[in-house]
């Protein structure tokens, strides 16, 4: 069996996480290949409807990385994020997913070294965790319907007495 590799998605924000992605790549410094980055203006532009899809199209671990408290180009947007996510790993904790498989980082765009850190980081957590309950639940729900379509279909001999009972009925009631 194939050893589990988590898909991670990382929404970076342009000034900061993603800048320090960049940096993290000029440093020469090595971080999972697991992790898809998403460059968001600000993490503010984060809603809890697109962390929760993120895992319902198949991401085992989320997390959003935002400028560091105080700093946000857009002023409250990285403290806006930080509700959302808060409540986003509520949702998910209540839906059987896990709330520790979001979370929420905060860095400068000098912190490339910090970029790789928190990605192995997350990597690693995401490794031990497993793949993510939404996705075998698709994949459950998958089999079933791929079953369902192969399963061979009524027979004329088997329809043919339910026609004779109808056709009876319908005569009893004439
Ligand atoms: Fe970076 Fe808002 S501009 S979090």
């Amino acid at each position: 069996m194939e050893a589990f590799e988590p898909k991670i998605v990382a929404f970076c924000c342009h000034f900061c996480a993603y800048t320090a992605a960049d940096l993290a790549g000029t440093m020469r410094l090595q971080y999972p290949a697991n992790i898809r980055i998403i460059r968001i203006p600000c993490t503010g532009k984060v809603d809890v409807r697109i962390l929760l899809e993120s895992f319902e199209k198949g991401a085992d671990g989320v997390y959003v990385a935002g400028c560091l408290e105080g700093d946000c180009h857009y002023l409250k947007g990285n403290l806006r994020a930080k509700k959302r996510v808060n409540l986003a790993k509520r949702i998910l904790e209540d839906t059987g997913i896990g709330g520790e498989r979001l979370e929420m980082y905060n860095m400068s765009a000098a912190m490339g070294p910090r970029f790789a850190e928190v990605a192995r980081e997350m990597t690693e957590k995401i490794r031990k965790l497993g793949p993510s309950p939404a996705k075998k639940a698709e994949c459950r729900a998958q089999s079933a319907e791929r079953k369902e379509n192969n399963r061979p279909t009524q027979s004329a001999e088997l329809r043919a007495p339910r026609a004779k009972s109808v056709e009876a009925r319908e005569e009893r009631q004439a």
